[in-house]
């Protein structure tokens, strides 16, 4: 097949060398962006007076009928013709003849691929928030079910304070809050329409810009040629959102897999999520936590090799830029399965309250609440805390907890104990006193639970 490049070549190219650079195998999947970019840049030729409307309404008819048996499955692409938008407008040429030789006017493959990426990048930021709300919808449900749970706290993985399991949830909608926002924040600036930068240097051509920006959606235009075929920050921060994303996800997942483990037990998950052994009858393993952990290494991986890609290029376009759509592609598809995956875990996995609250004994995990007691009998700080680990290390040595302690031991460690510090030593106490905007205590958790709802609308 001749190319469409072919005028200046006197030889055939290499069949490795079409094998080795096309991308036609992973590209394919911005057909819709690039046919969809087409129509408006081809409109836009026409309205200017460029190409004639007839001209103009007969290329777009053949693109629409090419987008149409695209879909039904009925076109096959060839990897000589390299990428998704050589061989979008091969197959035009070929079912509309000449006049599709006028399409690829005022533009080059350069902005082109800007704009298709563009517009994939802004499409599947809307679905991966689509599925970022899930989450956070699944974690509000079970937060709010769960309010009466407690749990410990953890700092270094050591007991630390009693908590409420809604509070430790909604932890991870917050997180979660936070990544949604940010790939709002990178669709600002993905949503600039790039077409008109031609190869580098713009066009010879009096197109209207913004016209083709209106009508594919776009909030504005790229402000310099050379920068809009250059750039691929949008792809990088996108690569950095859903590392960020994945950060979260893995975070969670290890603590599910914690948490099932029988030394913690705090958790069953659903049988549809597990997986047994292939030889230890017994086993219930949590495979899909583990893999939503495992998966945020590639997921780093591409956001490193695309750094490392685009680190060295001088400007503008560079063939290495062809390289950003696998990892592209392989992000935005893993932190989707991951996001959905977890959905159902958090939906489907049932809570063990009573080992959460047997795991919350025993620990001095209300050594806190005991310091401040003596705070609030005029005690420093600093001092209160030494008080308090004195009595700790007193009970560890004899193997007794705060409850076993009789009011005259509290008082051989300071006078101003009175009967009423075993109010304060107990769990629920420990919890409710948390009573401060973002705290544990049951009010403060309800105030986030109302506060996600409405984020949610
Ligand atoms: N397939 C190419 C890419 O993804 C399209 C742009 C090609 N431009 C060029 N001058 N070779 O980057």
């Amino acid at each position: 097949m001749a190319k469409l490049w072919s005028g200046r070549f006197t030889k055939e190219q290499d069949s490795l060398m079409d094998s080795f650079h096309s991308s036609i195998q992973f590209d394919n999947r911005l057909y819709a962006e690039d046919i969809r970019g087409s129509i408006a840049h081809v409109r836009m030729l026409g309205s200017c007076g460029i190409i004639t409307d007839d001209e103009a309404q007969v290329i777009e008819d053949g693109l629409w009928d090419l987008l149409e048996d695209i879909e039904a499955q009925r076109v096959e692409f060839s990897p000589e013709a390299e990428d998704i938008h050589m061989n979008i407008e091969s197959l035009l040429i070929e079912r509309i003849g000449d006049v599709a030789r006028k399409l690829h006017t005022a533009r080059s493959r350069n902005d082109q691929v800007a704009l298709d990426t563009r517009m994939y990048v802004l499409r599947e930021i809307d679905e991966i928030i689509d599925l970022i709300r899930r989450v956070q919808a699944a974690l509000v449900e079970r937060a709010e079910e769960n309010l009466g749970v407690l749990m410990p706290g953890y700092t270094h993985l050591q007991r630390a304070q009693p908590i409420l399991l809604s509070h430790h949830l909604m932890a991870y909608f917050f997180m979660l809050q936070r990544d949604l926002e940010r790939l709002e924040d990178c669709a600002k600036r993905t949503n600039v329409m790039p077409l008109g930068a031609a190869a580098l240097a713009g066009t010879t051509f009096p197109i209207d810009r913004e016209r083709v920006a209106k009508e594919l959606g776009f909030d504005g235009i790229t402000e310099n040629s050379i920068d809009a075929v250059s750039d691929r920050d949008f792809v990088m921060e996108l690569l950095g959102c859903i590392s960020i994303i994945m950060v979260h996800l893995s975070r969670f997942s290890e603590e599910i897999v914690l948490w099932s483990s029988s030394e913690f037990g705090f958790v069953t998950l659903d049988e549809r999520y597990s997986t047994g052994s292939s030889i230890m009858p017994q086993k219930r393993n949590p495979d899909s936590a583990e893999l939503v952990r495992g998966k945020s290494g590639r997921v780093f991986g591409n956001l490193l090799a695309l750094l490392v890609t685009m680190k060295g290029l001088p400007l503008a376009y560079n063939k290495d830029m062809q390289e950003d759509k696998e990892r592209l592609f392989d992000s935005v598809d893993t932190v989707k399965g991951c996001l959905t995956i977890m959905e159902r875990l958090i939906d489907t996995m049932v809570f063990n309250a009573e080992r959460m609250r047997t795991a919350c004994a025993g620990g001095f995990m209300t050594a806190t609440d005991v310091a401040d007691y003596l705070v609030r009998k005029g005690i420093p700080f600093r001092t209160a805390h030494e008080i308090v680990g004195k009595i700790v290390l007193f009970c560890e040595k004899r193997g007794l907890s705060f409850s076993d302690l009789k009011l005259e031991d509290w008082h051989s460690f300071s006078g101003v104990f009175e009967e009423d510090v075993m109010d304060v030593a107990d769990l629920d106490a420990s919890v409710s006193a948390r009573d401060v905007y973002g705290g544990t205590a049951h009010s403060r958790v309800v105030e986030q639970i109302e506060l996600a709802k409405k984020l949610l609308g």
